[in-house]
């Protein structure tokens, strides 16, 4: 069976028939291309931003506008255009855990990418707002709720503007894990 296969061969041969979750990491690892190394570079480095951001909101880690501003940036330099591309030549690549879907679903992928940027660039402004605390008007708050309801995801992220920080970062967290859910192929 596929299942107990192993080695660069045998991944190649999942590959082919589209079963990458039975990848082991091992394999992963051995015959994972730049593109791959890249794009996974990239996500660590979202992922730690997030995590900075996410502990100043909590308050586990005291507000310092340098650093959140940074990691807003750091957000957004690995996403929209960028992570894209990434995605363009590397589908399919052994040690990716990208799906196959990509390609098909091209413009579902690219504007979940260009959503994260847009997030990305409302944390970092509000970051430019707000040098010394971290203000009442960044986090959440009532009118969060009407955009971020039903009617603001009809609109698309027009309204991002208007939401507090906080509530906007929610909504990039929503983005990362959506764009997960639909596009990355679960190797656990
Ligand atoms: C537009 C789609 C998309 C968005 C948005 C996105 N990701 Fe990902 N991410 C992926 C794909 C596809 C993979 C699988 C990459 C691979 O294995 O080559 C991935 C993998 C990862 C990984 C695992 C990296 C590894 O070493 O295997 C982490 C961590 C991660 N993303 C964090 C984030 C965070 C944090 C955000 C939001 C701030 C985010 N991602 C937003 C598509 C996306």
């Amino acid at each position: 069976m596929l299942i107990n296969a192993s080695g660069p061969k045998a991944a190649l041969v999942l590959l082919a028939v589209g079963a990458l979750t039975t990848a082991t990491p091992a394999v992963a690892q051995t015959v994972a291309t730049d593109n791959v190394r890249q794009s996974q570079d990239g996500t660590k480095a979202m992922a730690a931003a997030a995590k900075t951001i996410d502990g100043m909101f909590k308050g586990s880690s005291a507000y310092d506008a340098n650093a959140f501003k940074a990691a807003a940036e750091t957000i957004g330099s690995h996403s929209g255009e960028r992570l894209s591309s990434l995605f363009e030549k590397s589908i399919a690549a052994p040690g990716s855990k990208a799906s196959v879907n990509i390609e098909a679903e091209r413009q579902a992928f690219d504007k979940l990418a260009a959503d994260l940027s847009v997030y990305a660039s409302r944390l970092s402004a509000a970051a430019d707002r707000n040098p010394d605390v971290l203000s009442p008007q960044m986090q959440m708050r009532g009118g969060d709720v009407m955009t971020g309801g039903p009617l603001a995801r009809k609109a698309g992220v027009r309204d991002v503007s208007s939401m507090s920080a906080e509530h906007a970062f929610h909504l990039m967290l929503q983005t990362c894990t959506s764009c997960h859910a639909k596009f990355r192929v679960r190797a656990e």
